[in-house]
């Protein structure tokens, strides 16, 4: 390691989120001393997997053999050493101009809630991109596997970014609430003047990943997402779908808890939802009646006007369930000044508004803002927090602040992938 430990790192962070939409890249100067930090975002891009490889992550991990997680874990590797070097290349940085990577990887499983084997429960989460493989190809030594320590010493395994909101977010005057919308939501409540040992952090449900299913199932595979919200907008809300998504026992329970797409995106709830709607559109009248009759474009119509109601609901279901959580689980103990609103949902303009809207109605003054008015840049914040991550490993710092606060052990997070010799000159 360079000699620039404990005065000034350029660290890089990776991180491709349950979206699987691409490769965050993010290059950060990290000053000072914990929890003192200072971290200053160098540069940062998103840059897209290659078709094959989402098309396999997309299939759903029950359909994948250990032929394919192995392949996928060097496969992921692999792209990510390479976005290293292109996004390099754009920032205009050198390899060495780098002391440290931290990859959080592209995550097959996260069981924290465990399987049962027989009588015993094993509790497990797998994040693959191999860090051997990053740490290699870019010639820079490499953290990954965060989660797998956590959740050995008993914790969720996630969120593992509340050390990072506390160090960039905190405030003296403020309570805050830093708000990441992926294709799940979660949250870190950071109480104004509060120590570190006051945070709390909470997987709130689906974020976008519920939004992204239902466009995708209603446009025939032919749109990925509600681009700034405009289907959603068009759209109506089905009441009984939209209670039907938040009657989820997920949102009844207690934090600390974690959770992934697998279960609202792919299972029950949403197939309820979209079988629901359907039937509901097909036991329409007029459409059956109008159904031979209809020419290609009024088909086209009917068929839009459903995709857009599917995407309104699971819009206001998802805006819904956030201000729940902040309700039931955040506001008995702090009341929130500012929501601060990162991850790709920030963009879609409709659910920002929905959120706006449930928000004032405990909390009338609060302000729901993109990280961009708080100076942060809401697409690269995930892969920042891992670049500090990454230092927090290296100064062996225990980063799992929220199993911590729920008085499990503290765990020095992730795995070291030692860079070549000719870093450690
Ligand atoms: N302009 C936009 N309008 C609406 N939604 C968007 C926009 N840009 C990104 N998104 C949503 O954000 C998701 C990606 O968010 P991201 O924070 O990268 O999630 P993850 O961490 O799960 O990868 C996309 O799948 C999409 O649903
Ligand atoms: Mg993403």
């Amino acid at each position: 390691m360079t000699a620039r430990i404990g005065e000034s790192m350029i660290c890089c962070g990776l991180m491709s989120g349950t979206s699987r939409d691409g490769i965050d890249v993010a290059f950060v100067e990290i000053t000072g001393r914990f929890p003192d930090n200072k971290i200053r975002l160098i540069h940062g891009e998103t840059l897209p997997y290659p078709g094959r490889l989402r098309g396999m992550l997309m299939t759903g991990y029950q359909a994948l053999s250990a032929v394919d997680v192995a392949t996928l874990d060097f496969w992921i590797g692999r792209c990510f050493g390479l976005a290293v070097l292109q996004a390099l290349r754009r920032a205009g940085l050198r390899r060495k101009d780098i002391d440290l990577i931290g990859s959080h990887g592209q995550t097959l499983l996260h069981l924290p809630e465990g399987m049962k084997q027989g009588r015993e429960i094993v509790r497990s989460t797998l994040q693959v991109g191999n860090g051997a493989v990053i740490a290699q190809i870019t010639g820079i030594t490499t953290v990954s596997d965060f989660r797998s320590a956590d959740i050995a010493v008993g914790g969720e395994g996630a969120p593992l970014v509340p050390i990072y909101d506390y160090v960039v977010l905190r405030s003296p005057s403020r309570s805050r609430v830093a708000l990441n919308i992926g294709g799940i939501a979660n949250l870190t409540a950071i109480p104004r003047g509060a120590p570190l040992k006051a945070i709390f952090s909470f997987d709130t449900g689906p974020g976008n990943c519920l939004i992204d299913t239902a466009v995708g199932v209603f446009t025939g595979g032919k749109e990925t997402y509600d681009k700034n919200g405009v289907r959603a907008a068009r759209g109506a809300v089905n009441t009984r779908a939209f209670e039907m998504i938040l009657s989820d026992p997920y949102f009844a329970r207690k934090p600390p808890k974690s959770t992934d797409p697998e279960k609202f995106a792919g299972s029950a709830p949403m197939a309820f939802v979209i079988e629901a709607m359907l039937r509901e559109a097909l036991a329409d009248p007029r459409d059956e009646r109008m159904r031979s009759k209809l020419r290609a474009a009024d088909r086209k119509r009917l068929s839009n006007h459903l995709a857009n109601s599917v995407t309104r609901t699971a819009t206001e279901a998802v805006a819904e369930s956030i201000t729940r959580a902040i309700e039931k689980f955040v506001m008995p103990t702090m009341r929130p000044d500012e929501i601060i609103v990162t991850g790709g949902g920030s963009k879609n303009r409709f659910l920002m508004d929905c959120l706006r809207q449930s928000i004032m109605r405990s909390l009338p003054r609060a302000v729901v803002e993109t990280g961009e008015a708080f100076g942060i840049n809401s697409d690269a914040k995930e892969a920042c927090a891992f670049a500090y991550l990454a230092y927090l490993c290296l100064k062996g710092i225990p980063a799992n602040v929220i199993s911590q606060n729920a008085g499990l052990k503290g765990a020095v997070l992730g795995a070291i992938y030692r860079a070549p010799k000719w870093r450690a000159t």
